[in-house]
Order: structure tokens, then sequence, then C-alpha cells
């Protein structure tokens, strides 16, 4: 496994390469969710890169940019298990020299939800992606379904910026009681990693509110709101029953639709959706 930290190095690596190259861009601090895509990679694509880099313009000014967990040798470590061929690991110097300038901003479907909350957010996710798009030319990218607004965002750029990599979108990895593996699940203290199963609960109620036939979006919603109030640790920030796509609210499911919320347990803010059938 090489383990690459500037542009002209990779770009010299990913030339001598034959065949498809799979591409995972991470911010580290690997679990099973984001090992889920490496193997989907590995399984389609005779060659797998994988980067790691803490995107700093992704993250708000009151975010948790500097206290974003950080284990690179024993990411590596996994990532060698994996069988992956090249790391990508560039420094802020490297991504963003100082006379950096050029953003990527797609409308609509980042203002809402996440975007809405988090100004700015999807901006830094889209241009840090299109960067390692441009840089590692990928034939195909993977992304988790539990970042379902991101996978919306980065698909809509694709298509809009005629990008020649194919999204493939892989779904969420849980832990056992059904919680979605997070790297920000390690801030939880073991009372409010209890309260965190509230979200996959409510995921669950939608969910099977849908196959009882139920067709109301404002009726679900409703419900999902009234089980998290159960929970005394839980503050809503939103919960959404969108169209998959767009992420538009829905009166009635008639269209594809995803379930997703955002919820904070003590300080930790968690993210989780659900596609609807
Ligand atoms: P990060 O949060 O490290 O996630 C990297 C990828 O792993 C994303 O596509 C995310 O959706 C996926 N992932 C995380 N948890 C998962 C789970 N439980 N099951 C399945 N997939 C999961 O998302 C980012 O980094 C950044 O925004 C990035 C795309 C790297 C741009 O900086």
């Amino acid at each position: 496994m090489r383990v690459v930290k500037t542009i002209p190095d990779i770009r010299a690596l990913r030339q001598k390469l034959n065949g498809t190259v799979g591409f995972v861009p991470t911010m580290g601090f690997l679990h099973e969710g984001h090992l889920a895509l490496v193997k989907r990679a590995k399984v389609e694509n005779p060659t797998v890169i994988v980067s790691i880099y803490v995107n700093p313009k992704q993250f708000g000014p009151k975010e948790d940019f500097g206290a974003y967990p950080r284990d690179l040798n024993r990411d590596l470590e996994l990532l060698r298990r994996d069988g992956v061929d090249i790391v990508f690991v560039p420094s802020d110097d490297e991504m963003y020299p100082p006379e950096f300038s050029s953003w990527v901003d797609v409308e609509r479907v980042t203002e809402r939800l996440e975007g809405a909350i988090r100004p700015g957010h999807f901006r830094g996710v889209a241009t840090v992606v299109a960067k390692l798009f441009n840089i590692i030319q990928p034939s195909r990218a993977y992304f988790g379904q539990k970042d379902a607004q991101q996978v919306a965002v980065i698909k809509r750029m694709v298509a809009d910026l005629n990008m020649g990599t194919e999204v493939v979108v892989v779904p969420t990895v849980r832990e056992g009681d059904g919680l979605a593996m997070s790297s920000r699940n390690i801030y939880l203290n073991p009372r409010e990693r209890q309260a965190a199963t509230i979200l996959f609960k409510v995921l669950t109620l939608a969910r099977q509110l849908r196959q009882s036939g139920e067709k109301d979006a404002e009726k679900i919603r409703r419900q999902m709101t009234s089980l998290i109030q159960e929970e005394p640790l839980a503050q809503i920030d939103y919960v959404s029953i969108a169209h998959a796509e767009t992420l538009e609210e829905l009166n009635s499911l008639d269209r594809p639709a995803v379930a997703s919320l955002a919820v904070r347990i003590g300080k930790t803010r968690l993210i989780d959706n659900m596609p609807l059938e």
C-alpha cells in the first residue's frame, strides 16, 4: 500500500494505472461504515484509492474541526488489511494554498436540512470532492447512504458539471442496536450512547408507517417527533420526509422518499436517514 502526500505524486501514480479506479473519500478515524465502502470498491475495481483529509472548509466556525477525532496510524493499518492500493493524505497547504479562490456551489438541494443548519458546509464538501475527483480521476466514487444529502449534492454536482465519475451509494452500516456508525459517536457518554438509539427507532417507525400504507407525510413527521420527545436527552434539529433526490419536503408519499433527522444528544449532533420505498 502506497501512502502519498502530494498532488504531483498521486497524479504520477494514477497515470500508470490500468483498468477502473474505485475511490473512497474520507475524513479518517475509520470505522466499519467507511470500510464497507472500501470493500465494495475493492469488489468492483482492480485499484482502490482512499483519501484521508479532514477538510477545514466544510466545518463552520463553531463546529468541531479542531476536536474532530484523528488516528492516522490506525486508519492506515485498517486500509492495509482491506487491501487498499493507495492512500492520499494531503496537507491543508497542498489542498488550499494561500491564493485558493475557487468554489463549487450546488444550489437548491443544499439549501435544506443540513445545509440550512450548517451554512457553507456543502460548499466545502462539493469543493473538496470536486478537487479530489480532478486529482484522482476515479472511474467510480463510493459514498454512504448515511449522509443522504451529501449523496444528493454530489450526484447533482457530477451531473451538472459533467464529471466522468460514477457515484456509487452504499447502505448505512449500523451497530447492533441500530445506531448508525459515525466517527462522532465517540463523543457520547454511556447515558447519551443509550439515548442515541432513539434515531434508529424513529426511522424504523417511519418505515413501518409507510409499509402499513400511510401516505400522509405530515402524519409520519408528527409521530416521529412525538417519539423523539419521549427521550429527555434528545433535542430535535429537524425531522424530514423529503424527495430522495431534491430533498424537497413531501406532502404525500407518492414519490421516492427518504425519512431523515438530525438530533442533538447532549453536545453531540447526530444525523441518520432511511429510504422509504
Ligand atoms: P466521512 O464522514 O469520513 O465519511 C466518509 C464516507 O463514509 C461518506 O461517504 C459517509 O457517508 C460514509 N459513511 C460514514 N458512516 C457510514 C456508515 N455508518 N455507513 C455507511 N457509510 C458511512 O463524508 C465525509 O467524510 C466528507 O464529507 C467527505 C465526503 C470525505 C468530504 O470531505
